[in-house]
């Protein structure tokens, strides 16, 4: 069969959903209208570790509009069902926290009643009548790293490691005619997406639908259904639009359970909305985490030893670990590397994904290492990095299915001005400012998993896409129904894409970079099998205009068929109505095969920044960044660019800004707002840009794309932070970097 000329892909298409997002009418979880919707408040536990002595509600329960009030005194026994394989998104191992279940604290913001009234302000004020008093435990709420602990098996199988090595990288180190050492530091960080997590819960019956915030429709529904022990079939869940998410939407946190819960103990429908101070102990958070490195090298910058080792926080229930550890295993050649990986189990809630997970962390520290590497060798940076690349993946001992990062330093470094930079820290100046420049090398693994799709072709021309997949801002709604577009050959106007809906074919959680790969192959399959189904229906109908051709003979292009070698064009409109068919509809699947044995694969970048730092004050200003990436084939070059300088401004963050500020002696994060908690905001954003080189994936995957999103924070917070020591000459290893630590 003739697949349509590609006309869409490669093109910048504007958001499909963004007339519905800027007038209003996308609507998010928490916006759906639900009659007789009661709203829920909660109290929070206020000691991190305990029991709960005694909960005093009886003035909660005499405010006016109040229904019920849930403590674990009453609410009743869910089962909590295990399951057979934990979610990738999940912790690998230990206990999930129960709801209501029993008087345990594991940490400070568990939540240990719920209020349910009419009104949001009712629920409210009567949770702050809720009197509960505790006998408190002594808590571990020190980040100490001589409680590290190896992960536990699961994390070992799930590709976190306690330790791995290659060669005999102690004795090279000690060998190594050049060497640095040292340790740095990445506070707890907390994802902050504009949108609250919000779930509204309703019973019909024994069926239960969640309007809810999440990544992943279909995990929000097995993980319900475990909790409450019913079939899956029996919960709906609707997840149209997040308004941004950066990991805290993958898993299916406790609120989900709890507006659950009290839907069924009030017997009406229940809205939960987390407060910006819930969100703190709720939804999980990037672990504070603390590195080693230590690097040798010859005196021409080849390296001989890799040695990272990392302590990052976990919680006292469950055993949350990351890939912290893989850049320094794979991102440059090196015979000798080791790593070593430990847990510090704390009263905290869980921590999770956010932002690159795991590897933004890993190269904050392993390229700031790798600056300090060239100070060292009094090497460019750039050419520190060339002198060591990575030619093949030498830790699975796999070739890469694709790999263009010579590329990137390249037409980044071009881009960027490199060669103007004078190697001498605070020797470049502008109006009394110190001026820095400083680069680092950007990598996040390429990922697949399996994805169904449903395409519906309609006799007026138009098509309609269906996947239960999520797009928390990458723009899968657009990039998908360009996708599509090509596949029907049609113009994208006449597609439309609807996403976040268990009712819809299964797609895989909306992280690690994955959607394009995995949903995107399943749609263009669907569409596939649906111009076949035409084809062999049209060619089969005696009357029509193709019949009795060969399927070779018959070419689909611009929203119809010809005649192969010439003919007029019949448009869909007229082949379908021919047929007497109102729609012809197609499923695909789609699943990665044995190509993720046989290779690696991996996105890629190069980044560079220019930093002004005020000489007298320590204020760093990001003058500029330019990445340029190798994501494979770029769908949509507008908003896989707004995806890569997004990716630069949560750097920012990482680089000089954000920061739980912890109180050891409580348990809890003393900055949970935005007005302390301090993001990038516009005047903290100047020049950003992002290059893409020429790249395909057909390896990967059919569609030739490799991912971008988690790509976008990778290596930028430490090209940030080697342009300020370049600016200033001072190696700030704690980040994020502040001014007093510049003075
Ligand atoms: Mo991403 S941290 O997997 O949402």
């Amino acid at each position: 069969m003739n697949v349509p000329l590609a006309k869409a892909v490669g093109q910048p298409v504007s958001r499909v959903d963004g007339p519905r997002k800027v007038t209003g009418h996308a609507r998010y979880a928490g916006e759906f209208d639900v009659p007789g919707m009661l709203h829920a408040a909660l109290v929070l536990s206020t000691v991190p570790k305990g029991a709960v002595a005694a909960i005093d509600g009886e003035a909660a329960r005499q405010v006016p509009g109040v229904h019920v009030l849930v403590t674990h005194e009453n609410a009743p026994r869910l089962p909590y069902r295990r399951m057979a394989q934990r979610p990738q998104v999940d912790a690998q191992s230990g206990d999930q926290l129960q709801v209501f279940q029993g008087p345990e604290i594991h940490f400070n913001g568990q939540p240990v009643a719920v209020v349910v009234a009419e009104t949001l302000e009712q629920a409210v004020h009567a949770a702050s009548l809720v009197t509960v008093t505790y006998e408190e435990e002594e808590a571990s709420t020190t980040f100490d790293i001589d409680r590290g602990k190896p992960p536990s098996s699961g994390n070992e199988k799930a590709g976190r490691p306690a330790e791995t090595s290659m060669g005999d990288a102690d004795a090279a180190f000690a060998a190594a005619p050049v060497k640095v050492e040292a340790i740095y530091t990445q506070p707890r960080e907390h994802h902050n997406a504009i949108e609250p997590h919000v779930t509204i819960a309703r019973w019909d019956g024994d069926v239960l639908t969640l309007y809810d915030k999440t990544q992943w429709v279909d995990n929000d529904r097995k993980e319900i259904a475990h909790v409450f022990g019913i079939p899956e079939e029996s919960i709906r869940v609707v997840s149209p639009f997040v308004g941004g998410a950066f990991g805290s939407a993958l898993r299916t946190w406790p609120h989900v359970t709890v507006a659950a819960l009290a839907a069924k103990v009030a017997g009406r429908p229940v809205r939960v909305e987390l407060t910006r101070r819930e969100l703190y102990t709720s939804v999980g958070f990037r672990p504070h985490t603390v590195q080693r490195v230590a690097l040798g090298a010859e005196r021409d910058g080849t390296l001989t030893a890799i040695i990272q080792e990392a302590w990052g926080q976990t919680s006292a229930y469950e055993e949350y670990a990351e890939v912290t550890l893989d850049p320094a295993r794979n991102t440059y050649a090196c015979p000798n590397v080791r790593t070593r990986y430990r847990l510090i189990e704390m009263n905290t809630n869980s921590p999770c994904p956010m932002r690159g997970p795991g590897v933004a962390t890993g190269l904050l520290a392993h390229e700031t290492a790798m600056d300090e590497l060239a100070v060292a060798l009094g090497m460019d940076p750039v050419e520190l990095r060339l002198r060591n690349y990575a030619e093949k993946d030498q830790h699975k001992d796999l070739p890469w299915s694709s790999k263009a990062l010579r590329e990137c330093y390249r037409i980044g470094a071009e881009r960027f001005g490199w060669s103007g930079r004078q190697p001498e820290p605070r020797s470049m100046r502008e109006d009394g400012q110190l001026i820095g420049f400083g680069m680092a090398t950007a990598a996040y693994p390429a990922h697949r998993s399996e994805a169904s799709a449903e395409a519906t072709l309609f006799s007026d021309g138009t098509a309609l896409i269906r996947s239960a997949a999520s797009d928390m801002g990458p723009g899968t709604y657009t990039s998908i129904t360009q996708v599509a577009a090509d596949a029907l050959g049609l113009p994208v106007e006449a597609v439309r894409f609807e996403l976040g809906d268990t009712d819809m074919p299964f797609a895989p959680v909306h992280g690690g970079s994955i959607t394009l790969a995995s949903v995107g192959t399943a749609v263009e399959a669907a569409c596939r099998v649906l111009l076949e189904d035409l084809s062999n229906v049209v060619r089969a109908d005696p009357d029509g205009p193709f019949a009795n051709l060969s399927a070779d003979d018959l070419e689909w292009r611009d929203g119809g068929a010809v005649r192969r070698g010439g003919g007029e064009l019949v448009t869909f409109e007229t082949l379908l109505r021919g047929l007497r068919l109102d729609r012809i509809v197609g499923q695909g699947d789609s699943a990665p095969g044995d190509e993720s044995k046989t290779y690696s694969s991996c996105a890629f970048g190069a980044v560079f920044a220019e930093v002004r730092v005020d000489p007298d004050l320590g204020t760093v200003r990001v003058h500029r960044i330019v990445g340029a990436y190798d994501i494979g084939r770029v769908v949509n070059p507008k908003t896989a660019h707004s995806q890569c300088i997004g990716g630069m401004v949560g750097a920012i963050g990482m680089a000089l800004l954000e920061q739980a500020e912890w109180d050891e002696r409580f348990g809890r994060v003393m900055n949970g707002n935005l007005a302390e908690y301090l993001v990038p905001v516009c005047a903290d954003v100047r020049e950003l840009d992002a290059l893409f080189v020429e790249s395909e994936d057909r390896i990967f995957n059919p569609l030739g794309v490799k991912g971008v999103a988690e790509l976008g924070i990778c290596g930028v917070a430490p090209a940030i932070g080697n342009a300020v020591y370049h600016a200033t000459g001072r190696r700030i290893r704690d980040f994020p970097i502040l001014p007093e630590k510049l003075l």
